[in-house]
């Protein structure tokens, strides 16, 4: 689907983004594993959740009838209706979404492979649970996810005594789980999905299972974990867990600040005031309104309570009168690594050249995302260019033009908002994609009051 953005556009009033990604698949998987019921409020029907759900369902009968529900059809967005176009976001009848769990040990053989669709979370966080289920199984993914590193997250896996097999280092992943033992490990990537396995591996192993980041990530498995009672253990970059089997649970999944970044972004972009109610506030995902502050557009964070351990609230955006270039060091980008494509859309209309330093993770996320934003910022007639790990944005403005999304969901939104201040119309290409983690994303705009229109 492609979709032309008009100039002049302002945006107002109070938003919503649908629930956070990262949280969502966590608590789908722990009330899965969960020796009980578990009542999930707000579970996002992005694609990538779904491929979760789908993959859960495949190996726990139980709570197959809920998650088939959200799971079902989960591996385009195409397939998934395109309804970031639609007025309403169609989330399935579903809330809250009650999930049968019969503790870890009940996981059963799945009869084909499981398909993680575009989301490397889903694989890499159910890697760490399928680890220690009895049985072997088979993960896949689409084009984009095939080409993703996976031995990360196989080797430290095998350390703890799973059978697991990549192809060349890459999918399909084959497991045989069985008998876990607990691992001290210092991380050589920042990565939260890697913590997050070993973490979650890490509850069913006998002894201490031990990860030391070499930089902060997110932190929502031990803060989910914590909540739930489980024996973590957090002192700087290292966090512990032993052996623990949690109980069903009830939360509400916050909204996801990773979405509500276009939208800052897009009102920074257009001079407006906004305000995004219900969204996540976890301090391991906010760091980009820091760098946003620094580029000059000021906002508003206010916690009003919280969920499972995550602090919930809202965002307000004041009205800024254009932005500033950045530099942003090596030692930001794990707390910003999903945030660098909307910060490098804010940073084509600032006054002078901006730079994303070693930021070479970026080219094995969903697409090569250093050369995704810098060709996307030349076709809107900006300058960009991706050097080695560096990404260098020239300010100065769009002047309008065509670009594609290549089917990356944070290539869509953050082209789709990168055009709002464009001094001419620009028409991006596949903004479906936004799907994947923002169903509602073009009709969340659109209401706001942005200028955008079918071709
Ligand atoms: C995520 C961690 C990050 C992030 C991804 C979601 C998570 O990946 O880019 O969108 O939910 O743990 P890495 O941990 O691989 O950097």
């Amino acid at each position: 689907m492609d979709i032309v953005v008009r100039p002049g556009s302002s945006l107002h009033g109070t938003l919503a983004v649908p629930g956070d990604k990262s949280i969502a698949h966590r608590w789908l998987i722990l009330s899965v594993t969960a020796t009980g019921t578990s009542r999930l409020l707000g579970v996002p029907p992005s694609l990538d959740v779904r491929s979760t759900a789908s993959c859960l369902a495949a190996v726990a009968p139980k709570a197959r009838p809920s998650l088939d529900l959200l799971g079902g059809e989960a591996s385009s967005a195409v397939e998934g209706g395109g309804s970031t176009w639609n007025e309403e976001v169609e989330v399935p009848a579903l809330e809250p979404l009650e999930v049968q769990g019969e503790g870890r040990g009940s996981l059963q053989e799945p009869a084909s492979g499981l398909d993680c669709g575009n989301s490397g979370t889903s694989m890499r966080l159910l890697a760490g649970v399928l680890a220690a289920a009895p049985f072997r199984c088979l993960l896949t993914g689409d084009e984009s996810l095939s080409g993703r590193p996976m031995e990360r997250i196989a080797s430290p896996l095998r350390a703890m005594g799973a059978e697991v097999e990549t192809t060349d280092g890459h999918t399909p992943l084959s497991i045989a789980g069985g008998q876990l033992h607990g691992i001290r490990l210092e991380l050589s990537v920042a990565s939260a999905q890697v913590k997050s396995a070993l973490l979650l591996a890490g509850v069913a192993a006998e002894g201490v299972t031990t990860v030391i980041e070499p930089a902060a990530t997110r932190d929502h498995t031990e803060r989910a974990l914590s909540a739930l009672g489980a024996p973590v253990e957090r002192e700087g970059l290292s966090v512990s867990v032993r052996r623990f089997q949690h109980g069903g649970f009830d939360g509400k999944v916050p909204g996801d600040p990773s979405s509500a970044a276009f939208l800052i972004a897009g009102a920074a972009l257009t001079g407006s005031r906004l305000l995004v109610r219900g969204v996540g506030l976890n301090p391991t995902r906010l760091h980009f309104l820091s760098v946003m502050e620094r580029m000059g557009v000021q906002t508003r964070v206010e916690v009003e309570g919280s969920e499972i351990g995550e602090p919930v609230g809202s965002i307000e955006v004041e009205p800024s009168d254009g932005v500033r270039s950045v530099r942003v060091e090596a030692d930001e980008l794990p707390l910003i690594i999903d945030e660098v494509p909307v910060l490098a859309a804010l940073a084509a209309h600032a006054t002078s050249d901006s730079w994303f330093l070693e930021a070479a993770e970026l080219r094995v996320k969903e697409s090569d995302r250093l050369g995704a934003i810098a060709n996307g910022i030349r076709a809107l007639g900006g300058t960009a260019a991706d050097e080695g790990s560096d990404l260098v944005i020239a300010g100065g403005g769009l002047e309008g033009g065509r670009a594609d999304a290549g089917g990356d969901h944070r290539i869509a939104m953050a082209l789709t908002v990168a055009a709002l201040g464009a001094r001419t119309s620009c028409r991006i290409d596949g903004v479906e994609a936004a799907d994947v983690s923002f169903p509602g994303f073009v009709a969340t705009l659109r209401r706001a009051g942005a200028e955008l229109e079918r071709p």
